[in-house]
């Protein structure tokens, strides 16, 4: 379905998360016809660029990023035609004016900036667009994590772009949100019935979300050094599939009802600080090892550096302190350099309360729901089966799988499609609200306050495997186990 008219304007347009990501996710959706004819693609930052090099740049990071198949000269050509630049010093006077002539300032026009720079010009940029008139009538704000590196900073930022633009115009960027199979959680859960009577504590036994790289920091290790798993991770991407797991059912699909849910899981999270941040938390950072089948150095030397108390890997014990959810931990861990990439959701159920089966029909083994986020999109519902021909009562747990790329034979949109669109459309659901990103910190800052204090450095493990064996005894000393979906 076609969009209204809209000018997206991206800062940073000549970075990585541009050519990588947006560039190419406007491609798709102009070539799948949901661009109306007149919209613009226009690129700023502060180097001076010719339109027809940046054009060829674009025309470079399609053809590197999308599928071969996928790629129509025609198509192709009609998206650079949308394409222009303009250079603009972000954070001082230069260039504002320039910019303002090109794109105009009609107060219908739907403009799209999006802020794909360092989180240091976000102020300064709002603060720019607001002064010379491009901010008003139409103009909404994208924005990517990190917002702050803790409660204080993330409130100065949000403050900084509220100042400029209100909140029904700020849209907040979690990718993870935009994920089909993200998506799909809230299908499952809520337009089946058989799910939701079964949520609670009284059925499920624990929740582990995992979020597994093999990849390292790779260029991206000065970020990195600063942020570390917990803030790069765990406080958006995780406890954005926390909140999609535990929350209540919003009334409607509407983007406070479903912000407001998601709001009361973050505030009832069990605070994690100074009396039990030691038990309920793992940090690791990875050694030297192999990874897809090659020899791999270890973070230091990724970082060029001979210290760092950085973790690349986070396990956490946490829970939620309300009625639906007591006494069920949810287990969370994610890591760079692991054994494989997976990302997955586990909903691990009670046991059965009694057999009736003798030993000869084996163990049997509590289901498992396996809401499998990347890469093989799709659900897997664990059951006990009994194993057929007639060799008696022998029980097997077999999966119920919905392969998604084998149930719809279709293209798996990137998230950062579906989430471009929804900002043309005034759609924020899958954006994150200030006070979302707040209460999260809010959680998170006393985590890091209690590592800083006691400066322990993290866990060394071998890249390639599934962490420090730490993270392992995390799970098992509740005599559980991490699961492996094979
Ligand atoms: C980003 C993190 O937000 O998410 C990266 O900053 C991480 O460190 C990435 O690699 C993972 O995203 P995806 O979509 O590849 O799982």
């Amino acid at each position: 379905v076609e969009v209204d008219p809209f000018d997206i304007i991206v800062f940073g347009a000549t970075g990585d998360l541009s050519q990588r990501k947006l560039i190419p996710a406007l491609y798709h959706r102009d070539q799948a016809g949901q661009i109306p004819a007149d919209a613009r693609v226009i690129g700023t930052s502060r180097r001076p660029l010719s339109n027809e090099d940046f054009v060829a740049d674009a025309r470079k990071s399609v053809l590197a990023h999308v599928d071969p198949g996928d790629i129509e000269e025609e198509a192709l050509a009609r998206f650079l035609s949308r394409l222009s630049y303009v250079a603009v010093d972000a954070a001082a006077e230069r260039g504002w004016s320039d910019l303002v002539a090109h794109v105009g300032l009609d107060p219908e026009r739907i403009r799209l900036f999006y802020l794909a720079t360092s989180p240091d010009f976000f102020g300064p940029i709002c603060t720019n667009l607001g002064k010379c008139g491009l901010a008003a009538g139409n103009g909404r704000v994208v924005i990517e994590k990190p917002i702050g590196k803790d409660l204080d900073s993330a409130r100065r930022v949000n403050a900084a772009i509220g100042a400029v633009f209100p909140e029904d115009r700020v849209y907040r960027i979690d990718h993870y949100l935009g994920k089909e199979t993200v998506q799909n959680l809230m299908a499952l859960r809520f337009a089946n019935a058989l799910f939701e009577p079964l949520w609670n504590s009284a059925h499920i036994d624990h929740v582990q979300i995992t979020v597994a790289e093999t990849l390292g920091v790779e260029s991206r290790a000065g970020y990195y050094d600063t942020a570390g798993a917990l803030r790069d991770m765990v406080q958006n991407h995780m406890l954005q599939l926390l909140c999609q797991v535990a929350m209540e059912p919003p009334r409607s699909l509407a983007a406070d009802a479903v912000r407001d849910e998601k709001l009361k899981v973050l505030t009832s999270l069990k605070p994690i600080d100074e009396s039990n941040a030691d038990h309920l938390t793992v940090r690791g950072q990875y050694r030297a090892g192999a990874s897809a089948g090659g020899a791999v150095g270890g973070y230091l030397e990724d970082l060029g550096s001979s210290t760092s108390n950085t973790e690349t890997f986070v396990a956490i014990k946490a829970e939620i302190g309300n009625w639906r959810w007591a006494g069920v931990p949810f287990y969370l861990r994610t890591g760079k350099r692991l054994a494989a990439r997976v990302s997955e959701i586990v909903v691990a159920f009670k046991d059965i309360p009694h057999s009736m089966f003798d030993e000869t029909a084996g163990r049997i083994s509590p289901n498992r729901l396996v809401i499998r986020l990347q890469p093989d999109e799709g659900v897997r519902l664990w059951l006990m089966i009994k194993d057929p021909g007639p060799g008696g009562m022998r029980l097997q747990y077999i999966p119920l799988d919905m392969s998604f790329a084998k149930a719809f034979n279709v293209r798996n949109p990137d998230a950062y499609e579906r989430l471009i669109m929804d900002v043309v459309r005034g759609n924020q659901s899958l954006f994150m609200r200030r006070d979302e990103v707040e209460a999260a910190w809010t959680w998170i800052d006393p985590i890091l306050e209690t590592w800083k204090a006691h400066k322990e450095a993290p866990k060394g493990y071998t890249s390639g495997t599934w962490g420090p064996t730490a993270a392992v005894a995390l799970i098992e000393r509740d005599g559980r186990t991490w699961h492996e979906d094979d």
